[in-house]
Formats: C-alpha cells, structure tokens, sequence
C-alpha cells in the first residue's frame, strides 16, 4: 500500500497581488510534492488563499465593492500563478468556503463549551486611521508614528482563547520532538518566545469594527480574527469531521516563511490541536525570504517581483530552476534580474540546451535520427560513468533532505560532465573518418550522450517538468511515473527515436 503524505503552503493574504515570496514557497511545495509522488507515496498537496480580514474590508470599502468580490478576483490571480507555474496542487482552499466556515465554527463552539475560551475586557491603545489596536512596542522615540493618525486608550470586550496552560507542555514536546521543526535552528526561536509567559490570545473582533470574518458560533456580535480562521484551513481541508480526516491527518508539511513560524505555527497550532485533542502535524519545514537590496520583499515595501513576468518571457521552468538553485532552503536569497539572466544563460541555455541540440543534430546526421548501441567502453565513457555514480548516490538523500540546490549543482556538474566527455569523444571528427573503430566510438558517443542525458533529467522532473519531460522524450526514452530503476545506467534506448533539433532555452529579447 503507498503512504500517505500531506503538504500544505501558508494560505496567502488576500491583500495584495502575489510576489515572488508567494511563487516561491508554491514552487518549493511542488517540488517536494512532485518528489514523493516519484516515490510512490499518495500525496495530498493544499495551497489556498486567506480572505478574512480589515485589510480586505478596508480596500473592498474603498472600491465601493463587495468584500468577496476582491477575494475572488485575487483568488483567480492567485490561482492563474498556481497554473502558470505547473503547481500541482490537489485541493486550492479559500476561507471564504463554506467547508471552512463550517469547521471554523465547529471547533470555536467545541474550545468555548470545554472553557478554553473565554470573554474578556481588553484594553488597548486604539488607532482609528489604521482601524487596528497598536503597542507600546510601535512608538518611535515615545511617539506614536504619523502613520497612526490619532492613537487613543480604549477599552473593548473580546474572546480569548487559552494559552499559558500548555506553555509547559509545548516547550518539552519542541525540545524532544527534535525533527517537527526544519531547519532545527528554527527550534530555538521557538523556544527564546516561549521564555516569557504566554498571553492569552485575543481571537475575536466586534463587529462594528470587523464584519468581514467568520461569525463566532457563540456570539453574533463578534467575528473570529486571524490564527484561528487561518491555521484551521489545513484541518478542513483534511476533511475534518470525516472518515477521510484519519487518513490524511496528521500532516506531514507545513512549509511557511520565517516569519510566520512563532508564534503563529510554533505556538498558536500546537496548543490550539492539543486543546482540541487532535495530532501536531509532523514537520514545519520553515524557509527564508526573498531580498530586494537587502530587504523583505512584500506588498507594503512595493519593491516586489512580478513573478509572472519572469515566467512569461523565461517559461515556469526556467523560473521554478532560478529559485530552486538559488535559494539554500531556511536561509535568505537576494533577487537580481542579472543572477537569473546568469543562470539563465550559462546552466540552462548554454550547458543543458546546447547539449541536447548538438545530440539531435548529430543524431540525426550521423546516426539516422535513432540512438545507436554503444559498443566499446573506453576511458571516456569509464569516466562519465564513475561521475554519474557519484552524482546518482548522493541525489535521492539530498531531496529528502531538502537540498535542493546542491542537487542541481550536482545535476549541472554532471551536465558538465556530459559536455566534456562530447568535446574529448568529438563525434563530429569521428564521422569524418572510414574506419571501423571511429564509426563504433562514433556510435557509442552518441548512445552514450543519450544514455547519459536521459539520466541526467531524471532527478530535474521535479524542478523543471516540462523540459525535463521533453528532453527525456526528445532521446528517446519512456515516461515514468515512479523513481525506482530510473537512476541506473544502461536503459534500452537503443533503436529509439532521436527527436528533431529543439530550441529548449531561446534567447530572450532584451527587456
Ligand atoms: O502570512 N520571501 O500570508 P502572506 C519568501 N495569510 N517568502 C515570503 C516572502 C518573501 N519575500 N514574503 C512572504 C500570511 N512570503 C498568512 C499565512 S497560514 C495559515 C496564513 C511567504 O501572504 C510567507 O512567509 O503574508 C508565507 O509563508 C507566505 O508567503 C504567505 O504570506
Ligand atoms: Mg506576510
């Protein structure tokens, strides 16, 4: 029987277009996703959108339209990036979905009725122009920023949920379930937040400030605020409620950002399962930011890449390999428009393009656009051969280990590899020359390109699907739907049909 394997992304804000960050932490999701289904495990793979909230009542007001009408045009936009960029997402869940509101409801009524939540008076420095509660924390130099407008002391009741009481609990269960959080350093954020007592969590917002938010079950004149309309998304998406629940839950990922690990997923979810008597999920696997000079890319600083227009003029897969290779997973990466050209230009276009032109090209002027059998095995092909055992036995640990980028670095080096082994086989000088040992060194160079390309895409399918998937059926070889043998040199491909020469990597214009 396959195993079953859950992975979910944060589900993103429905404030602003998506960014680089967003297209990423898909991309990076996918991967993983991609890579377990290889493995033969049956994967359930959740992305989703985050609709409640001021921000989203705030610009509906200001467009004079429907809450639910921002949502949904930004779901679309969410969801046409999911698709642009080959995420295979098997469930796209949005707040808004009555599924959700359902189990929202359902386990606010169950916390309330066991006493874990309770109402309370709260008082607070109130902002009117940003419609938010503010703190202390936010002045600058004993004041209030502009930004604020006027800041008052207001006193408002709202629902709490409790915390302090599993503050213990938490802390042992992150200090002996050592691998929940990756990277491990990650753990120690975790545990530096739980050093001071915990507060309680105010989860609730009075409706004459925030009518855009799912009702609390127990009281009609307040709505349900953040953590818990969020975080519960990965529960009703599982199918909680349902037989279907025990087999998808607990979950196997939850990959966020940095910066919502603690408190939100460290803290609030944990405590929020264990009060509902439900399973942690097994692992957060937590990845850095994208930078812009330096800095967070985000809606509010504005200095974001448009993802789409990237993939536009490079295809997803060229997008998918920049990031992937570019990004040490849990630490942080710099964008620039020159490393991806760089890329761009010297990985993709000239080392993996090129290679897989010239081997078409000679394919099919010297070997009747079919891959010949390889008949000797000189030092050349020892050689190429020793290189792809070495890259072949490291490539399946360093995926479950998130090591993305050195994967393809390996991936490349051997790519490399294969281009060195062409310069010092030279079919093209081969086929200039009658005698029988240069045809049969010209025939193994060219089986053993093909063998050796073949192999070299396999462990790319997840990074780059599309090309990987064309370059495999470009040299001959049968589709996969399973890792095991594929990594192994010497595949049938003799006899098989060589593609025609294709433009894998074409040369962008100049933007
Ligand atoms: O936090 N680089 O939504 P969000 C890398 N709705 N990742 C980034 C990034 C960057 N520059 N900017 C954002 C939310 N992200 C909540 C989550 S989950 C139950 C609710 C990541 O749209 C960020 O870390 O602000 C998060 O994981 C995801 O994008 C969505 O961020
Ligand atoms: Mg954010």
């Amino acid at each position: 029987m396959s195993k079953k394997f859950y992975i979910t992304t944060a589900i993103d804000y429905a404030n602003g277009s998506p960014h680089l960050g967003h297209a990423y932490e898909k991309v990076l999701t996918d991967i993983i996703a991609r890579f377990r289904r290889l493995m033969g495990d049956e994967v359930k793979f959740l992305t989703g959108l985050d609709e409640h909230g001021q921000k989203v009542q705030m610009s509906a007001e200001q467009a004079g339209v429907p809450p639910i009408e921002v949502c949904d045009r930004l779901a679309a936009e969410f969801q046409g990036l999911c698709s642009a960029l080959n995420i295979s997402n098997d469930d796209y869940i949005r707040t808004t979905q009555d599924r959700h509101k359902a189990v929202v409801r359902e386990i606010l009524q169950k916390l309330y009725d066991k006493g874990e939540i309770y109402k309370a008076d709260y008082n607070g420095y109130y902002s009117v122009r940003q419609e938010q509660f503010v703190t202390e924390k936010e002045k600058v130099d004993g004041k209030w920023p502009e930004i604020f407008g006027e800041v008052t002391e207001v006193t408002e009741s709202n629902y709490f949920f409790k915390l302090s009481q599993y503050q213990d609990w938490l802390v042992d269960t992150i200090k002996t379930k050592e691998q929940m959080i990756y990277p491990r350093f990650r753990s120690a954020d975790a545990l530096q937040f739980l050093k001071e007592p915990l507060n309680d969590l105010c989860i609730s917002r009075p409706k004459e400030r925030l009518e855009w938010g799912i009702e609390l079950p127990f009281d009609q004149d307040f709505v349900t605020y953040v953590w818990f309309d969020a975080l519960t998304n990965y529960i009703t998406a599982a199918g909680y409620g349902t037989d279907e629940f025990n087999q998808q839950w607990p979950a196997d990922y939850h990959v966020i950002g940095k910066d919502i690990l603690v408190p939100p997923h460290a803290v609030y979810w944990p405590i929020m399962l264990k009060a509902l008597g439900i399973d942690l999920p097994k692992h957060f696997l937590v990845h850095g930011w994208w930078l812009s000079s330096g800095n967070k890319m985000s809606k509010s600083s504005g200095d974001v890449v448009n993802p789409l227009d990237l993939i536009e003029q490079f295809g997803a897969d060229a997008f998918r390999y920049f990031v992937t290779r570019e990004m040490n997973v849990g630490q942080d990466s710099e964008f620039s428009i020159d490393l991806f050209m760089s890329r761009y230009n010297s990985d993709l276009a000239n080392d993996l393009g090129n290679l897989v032109s010239r081997l078409l090209n000679m394919g099919q002027r010297y070997a009747g656009g079919k891959v010949p059998t390889a008949e000797v095995e000189g030092a050349p092909e020892k050689e190429l051969k020793a290189l792809w055992k070495d890259t072949a036995k490291e490539l399946i640990s360093l995926f479950e280990n998130f090591q993305f980028h050195k994967a393809l670095e390996r991936i490349f080096t051997f790519v490399s590899g294969i281009n060195r082994y062409a310069e010092t086989r030279a079919p093209w000088k081969l086929a200039k020359s009658e005698e029988a040992v240069d045809q049969a060194a010209l025939r193994t160079s060219l089986a053993t390109m093909a063998e050796a390309l073949r192999l070299a895409v396999v462990m790319l399918t997840p990074v780059m699907p599309e090309i990987s998937d064309k370059i495999r059926g470009l040299v001959g070889a049968e589709s996969f739907d399973r890792l095991e043998g594929q990594l192994e040199w010497g595949s049938k491909l003799e006899g098989k049909a060589l593609g025609e020469k294709a433009i894998l990597f074409p040369r962008p214009e100049r933007k």
